[in-house]
C-alpha cells in the first residue's frame, strides 16, 4: 500500500493544544478615593445617550486617559513570559491603574469579574484572567481600558510568549497592519464602511478571517457608546464621521474561519475550529487633519511598536500629522 503523503508542516491548520480554563481569583478591591464609572457598583451601564462627538474638555481628558492606558499596556507587556499566569497580569494592571488614580474599566462592567481582558491563542476576545500560566509558543491579547477624569481610554495589543511559530506570527503581523490601514482611512467625512473595507481587504489578501460579532465602538464618558464600527465591509454603514468623534477600531482576525463559540462563563469567545485569533485596538479622534491616536504615550509610543518589530511589521508613522487628501 502506498504511503499516505504527509501534509506540509507549513499549513494553516497546525494543531495547538486548546486553552484550558483555570481558576479565577476573588474580586480585587478599589480604594475609596478612585472615582467610579456609573456601572462599577451595579454592573449595569446606563443606556447610551452621548453624541459621537466630544467637547474640547472631554478631548483633553481623553488624551490623558488614552496615554495612561497606553502606558499601562506598555508596562504589562514587560511581564509577559512563559510561566506567568493571566491572573498575575490582571493583578499588575489593577494595581498600576489604581496607582495612577484611575479605575480599571472592565471591572464589573456588565459583571466582568476582572480588571483587564487576556485572550490567549484561540480566544478571540474577553478572556477572563485566571490561574493558567502562559506557555512557550502562546500568543496573547491584553486589552487595557482605564477610566479617569470622567472618560475611558481603550487599547489592546498582541504579545508573543517565547518562540512563536510562523503562521501565528503572520496572523499577528497582518492583524496589526489591518488596523494601521483602517486608521489611515479615517478623516472628517469618512464613511464608517471605509474602515471595515480596509480591514477586510487586507485580511482577504492574507487568507485570514474577520470576526463579525465584535466591533469597534464610540468611547468617551461611556465605555461603549452607540457608534458602531464593524471590521467588515457593508455598504449600509454609510454614516459619515465628523470632527471630534472618538471611537475604537479593534479588528479580530483568524487563521481559517472566523466562526466563534462562547464558553459557559458567557464572556470568553473562542474560534469554533480552535485555530488562533489576533486583535489590536486603538482609541481614535477624528481631527480636522485626519485622525489622532489617543492611546499612545506623550512621546508617541505604544505597545504595538515592539510587537511590530518582533513579527517583522514596520512601525506605524505619525498619522496625526497627515493632511486630508
Ligand atoms: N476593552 C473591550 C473593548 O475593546 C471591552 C471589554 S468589556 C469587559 O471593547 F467587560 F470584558 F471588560
Ligand atoms: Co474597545
Ligand atoms: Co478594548
Amino acid at each position: 500500500m502506498a504511503k499516505r503523503k504527509r501534509k506540509s508542516a507549513a499549513n494553516h491548520n497546525r494543531w495547538h493544544r486548546p486553552v484550558l480554563r483555570g481558576l479565577v481569583s476573588p474580586k480585587r478591591s478599589v480604594p475609596p478615593h478612585i472615582k467610579l464609572p456609573p456601572y462599577a457598583l451595579t454592573g449595569q451601564p446606563p443606556p447610551s445617550t452621548a453624541p459621537p462627538e466630544r467637547t474640547p474638555e472631554e478631548i483633553a481628558a481623553m488624551r490623558h486617559t488614552g496615554a495612561l492606558a497606553a502606558e499601562v499596556l506598555l508596562e504589562v507587556s514587560e511581564k509577559v513570559a512563559p510561566g506567568v499566569t493571566t491572573d498575575a497580569l490582571d493583578c499588575f494592571v489593577h494595581e498600576t491603574i489604581i496607582g495612577r488614580n484611575a479605575y480599571p474599566s472592565p471591572l464589573n462592567y456588565r459583571g466582568f469579574p476582572k480588571s483587564v481582558c487576556t485572550s490567549v491563542n484561540e480566544v478571540i476576545c474577553h478572556g477572563i484572567p485566571d490561574s493558567r500560566p502562559l506557555e512557550d509558543g502562546d500568543i496573547i491579547n491584553i486589552d487595557v481600558t482605564a477610566y479617569r477624569d470622567g472618560v475611558h481610554g481603550d487599547t489592546s495589543a498582541m504579545f508573543l510568549v517565547g518562540e512563536v511559530e510562523a503562521d501565528s506570527q503572520m496572523l499577528v503581523r497582518e492583524t496589526l497592519v489591518s488596523l494601521q490601514k483602517a486608521i489611515e482611512v479615517v478623516r472628517p467625512g469618512c464613511q464608517v464602511f471605509e474602515i471595515g473595507r480596509a480591514i477586510q481587504q487586507h485580511a482577504k489578501k492574507h487568507k485570514l478571517g474577520v470576526v463579525r460579532e465584535f466591533i469597534g465602538h464610540g468611547v468617551g464618558a461611556e465605555f461603549h457608546g452607540a457608534l458602531q464600527i464593524p471590521h467588515y465591509y457593508d455598504a449600509r454603514n454609510s454614516r459619515m464621521l465628523s470632527e471630534h468623534t472618538t471611537f475604537t477600531i479593534e479588528p479580530m482576525l483568524t487563521l481559517g474561519s472566523p466562526f466563534l463559540q462562547m464558553w459557559d462563563d458567557d464572556w470568553t469567545a473562542v474560534t469554533l475550529n480552535g485555530q488562533r485569533s489576533a486583535q489590536f485596538e486603538h482609541t481614535l479622534l477624528v481631527t480636522s487633519e485626519g485622525v489622532e491616536i489617543l492611546t499612545q504615550t506623550a512621546s508617541g509610543e505604544c505597545a504595538h511598536d515592539s510587537t511590530a518589530e518582533a513579527v517583522g511589521a514596520s512601525v506605524f508613522g505619525p498619522v496625526s500629522q497627515r493632511a486630508v487628501a
